[in-house]
């Protein structure tokens, strides 16, 4: 097995400047504009992404490049490849453009479709989640496992609302209501990658989301999957990150969970 060493340092030093760069950039010049709405983006994203893009495509120039904000990159080379790089510039742009401390750069590289490696910095809390396939993940150098909790009971959940879908909107709601009266708790932090990230830490039980993006998950459901917990579709099939609906969970909840978003669907 290859362990893309090279491929997760390259992912861990460019999520570190990128974080760096997004912190400085902000209190320097901060530009706010709508891409729909309830859909904000800045002049940062835009920065953030291009930064990623060169210095990725500088250490690896014949590879594929998919960003949020530009999309596919062009490539120079003709030979056709099945190396992906999938990147969110900044996870968590509404609360990055109100000054809510909880966003992150999410960095994917993927081989044939399956994510190797997976990185993503949390520049607030000077947080480096780390993963890579069949090596397990690592906060800052020390490794992470989900956590123990085996009953929705006694879990705490973290999800997001699909505004663009009203089908999807509706059934968040009503499993949001389900799952507060059925849980300890629920979050709503803004950063899907934070969301997995924190599962796979063992801080949260379980995460849910419809609706979302390649570049929202490519990093982090291969760090809840790497310590040791489950994911899939809502509706329990196996999950890939073109899929429109995610549950990633610590493992041990992972039926009962499902059994009960299933349920208003
Ligand atoms: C958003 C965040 C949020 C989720 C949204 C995503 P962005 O990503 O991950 O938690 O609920 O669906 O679009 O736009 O801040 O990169």
């Amino acid at each position: 097995m290859t362990d893309f060493y090279r491929e997760r340092q390259c992912a861990e030093s460019v999520a570190r400047r990128a974080g760096h760069h997004v912190v400085r950039e902000r209190a320097r010049h901060l530009d706010i504009s709508l891409k729909a709405p309830h859909d904000v983006v800045t002049n940062v994203d835009r920065s953030t992404e291009e930064l990623i893009v060169e210095q990725i495509s500088n250490a690896f120039p014949d590879d594929a490049i998919s960003g949020e904000e530009y999309g596919e990159q062009e490539r120079d080379s003709d030979e056709s490849t099945d190396r992906r790089w999938v990147i969110d510039p900044i996870d968590g742009t509404l609360n990055f453009a109100h000054g809510v401390p909880l966003y992150c750069v999410s960095i994917g590289f993927e081989v044939a479709g399956k994510t190797e490696v997976g990185v993503i910095y949390d520049p607030n809390r000077d947080e480096l989640f780390s993963a890579a396939r069949g090596r397990g993940v690592h906060c800052n150098g020390e490794p992470l496992a989900v956590s123990t909790v085996d009953a929705l009971a006694t879990s705490v959940l973290v999800t997001g609302f699909p505004l663009g879908d009203t089908q999807a909107f509706e059934w968040t709601m009503d499993q949001f209501d389900l799952l507060t009266r059925g849980t300890r708790g629920i979050r709503r932090l803004g950063s899907a990658a934070l969301d997995c990230a924190y599962v796979a830490a063992g801080r949260l039980e379980a995460f849910w989301e419809y609706g979302l993006k390649p570049w929202d998950t490519a990093a982090g459901y291969l760090m809840v999957t790497e310590a040791g917990g489950e994911v899939t579709t809502i509706e329990g099939g196996p999950f890939s990150i073109e899929d429109y609906s995610i549950a990633a969970t610590n493992g041990h909840i992972h039926g009962e969970l499902l059994e009960v978003l299933q349920s208003v669907t």
